[in-house]
């Protein structure tokens, strides 16, 4: 358990706010013909984020012959959950800017994990039908968000956290408690309560180490945990590789379901990466031990 998480999100002052656009969509009823149309309407007011929108409905993320060119053919071709997940997705990951990498920690391996843990979520919750597939989208996107207000905050202290980790002695989670005294989940929960998250959303973010969570139980919560659980598995960290040779375990049997449901972790680390390309341009960085997964 680490301090308050709630008074160091209230004690920063830059801390940006969730954008207007996210905030707007996220509180818009699902799927009539109605709101697909508001929904277009509201996506079009960012040109920044129309582009991006248009790009990820192009891309291999979702592999259509068919083109795409304006936001409403892509509510059209979409849907109107897939495409608010998308813009839901895309404008958080523009929100936090800061240095792209330090010299131990890389914002484009950052997005790599919590977007694999996004796919991942995303078909296991279509697959298992314990959680709205775009509901676990957008949680995965978000889940570790506390450790980019870590990062903000405290930078050198985190960054002792994340020099632990690199070496494999322990995991980041543990090691940014010891280092900053904050725990990232409960800093993540703090986050999504000051931006007016749904508490649904909130209550995944901030639970999402806990290992003993399942879909059938937990339902979104418990989606996230797992996704999270296969992702760490092939070494895919959230913002960083460990240093060296690493042993891998063998895979429990809960997480090979996961992964079978999901086509194989390459499949999703293909869909993760050209979601980012869309997003927020050509990632730099990627794992080197994506090569040897799968
Ligand atoms: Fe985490
Ligand atoms: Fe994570």
């Amino acid at each position: 358990m680490g301090k308050n998480a709630a008074a160091l999100v209230d004690g920063i002052d830059d801390i940006p706010p969730l954008p207007a656009v996210a905030a707007r969509v996220m509180g818009m009823a699902d799927d009539d013909r109605t709101s697909a149309l508001d929904l277009a309407q509201v996506l079009s007011t960012d040109q920044a984020l129309t582009a991006k929108l248009i790009r990820i409905s192009n891309s291999a993320y979702y592999g259509f012959a068919r083109r795409v060119s304006t936001v409403r053919e892509a509510v059209l071709v979409l849907g109107f959950k897939q495409v608010r997940q998308v813009a839901v997705g895309a404008s958080i990951m523009n929100t936090f800017k800061g240095p792209k990498r330090d010299d131990v920690f890389d914002l484009d391996l950052f997005w790599g994990h919590s977007c694999a843990v996004a796919v991942t979520a995303e078909t296991l919750a279509k697959k298992t039908r314990m959680a709205k597939p775009e509901d676990a989208f957008t949680a995965g996107v978000l889940h570790d968000i506390g450790r980019l207000v870590l990062r903000q905050a405290l930078p050198a202290e985190f960054r002792e956290a994340v020099l632990k980790a690199r070496s494999g002695q322990m995991s980041l989670h543990a090691a940014e408690v010891r280092f900053t005294g904050f725990a990232h989940d409960e800093v993540g929960r703090a986050l999504g309560e000051r931006w007016k998250f749904p508490g649904h959303l909130i209550d995944c973010v901030g639970g999402h180490h806990n290992a003993r969570l399942t879909p059938e139980a937990d339902g979104l919560a418990g989606v996230i945990a797992q996704a999270n659980r296969l992702v760490l598995h092939y070494g895919l960290h959230c913002g960083y590789e460990v240093d060296g040779e690493v042993e891998s375990p063998a895979l429990p049997p809960d997480l090979a379901r996961v992964e079978d449901a999901c086509g194989g972790i390459d499949r999703v680390l293909d869909r993760a990466f050209s979601f980012i390309e869309g997003a927020t341009g050509t990632p730099e960085t990627w794992y080197a031990s994506a090569a040897a997964a799968g």
